[in-house]
């Protein structure tokens, strides 16, 4: 997938709508189409392909956030499958190890064009006890960095990951990487739930291609001039 130039291509809209009426309702509040939207398991889970169907016909691509885990041949076909979609950008567990991400890359090699991979690492929902509660005895930074050294050595295109790690991950791995990161908060917008989050410009300064954004555009009281406001910002 190529790298995005514009400022407005760098932004992904988090679709956390539990249904199609909603993401369309969602879209139809930021004006224009966003080059990309992200449908993650809530939302595919309850429409399945038909509503990455309905997000595509209004002009946007797609980032399928399924986060694949599983044996190597299964996470091969669900790779085809995705790739049968005409997604973009979908994600997959690094943790299923390096014989599944180079299944998974070859698969897309074949059969997705353009569509690129993304490793999740360690999900930021876990810290170093549940780390080693699963029996994985370092500190989630270093857990991050292994992992993405792992995907990248097995051919897997990019990574997702919290602005905190963007810096290290870029050194680490160079401009081969395509990095995407949630937890990106405006200095307007309210944190939320996010802990570690950065500004879209420092995000990008610190080596982020994508970022994910979701309520400080599409929970705000004006969506579209937030949106349009993050655009601004990253110009
Ligand atoms: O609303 P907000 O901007 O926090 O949305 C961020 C999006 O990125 C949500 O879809 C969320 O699930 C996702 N995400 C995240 N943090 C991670 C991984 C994914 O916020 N570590």
């Amino acid at each position: 997938m190529k790298l995005p130039s514009r400022p407005q291509d760098k932004i992904i809209i988090a679709l956390d709508v539990p249904d199609t009426d909603g993401a369309l309702r969602l879209l139809d509040s930021l004006g224009e189409a966003p080059s990309l939207c992200k449908i993650g398991l809530e939302l595919f889970t309850a429409e399945g392909p038909n509503v990455v169907k309905a997000i595509k016909s209004r002009g946007s691509a797609v980032f399928l956030d399924l986060k694949f885990h599983d044996i190597p041949n299964t996470v091969a076909h669900a790779v085809r499958s995705a790739a049968g979609l005409g997604v973009a950008m979908t994600t997959l567990h690094a943790s299923g190890g390096p014989v599944m991400m180079e299944a998974a890359a070859k698969a897309a090699l074949k059969e997705g064009g353009d569509l690129l991979l993304l490793a999740v690492t360690v999900l930021t929902s876990m810290d170093a006890e549940q780390l080693a509660s699963t029996g994985i005895d370092v500190d989630p930074e270093t857990q991050v960095l292994r992992l993405a050294g792992l995907a990248h050595q097995s051919g897997i295109g990019g990574i997702v990951c919290s602005p905190k790690e963007i810096g290290t991950a870029r050194a680490s791995f160079g401009e081969g990487l395509r990095i995407v990161t949630p937890g990106v908060r405006p200095s307007w917008a309210a944190a939320g739930d996010q802990k570690r989050v950065m500004t879209p410009q420092d995000a990008v300064q610190a080596g982020a291609d994508w970022l994910v954004i979701g309520r400080p555009i599409t929970a705000a009281d004006q969506p579209k001039e937030a949106y349009a406001r993050v655009i601004a910002e990253l110009s």
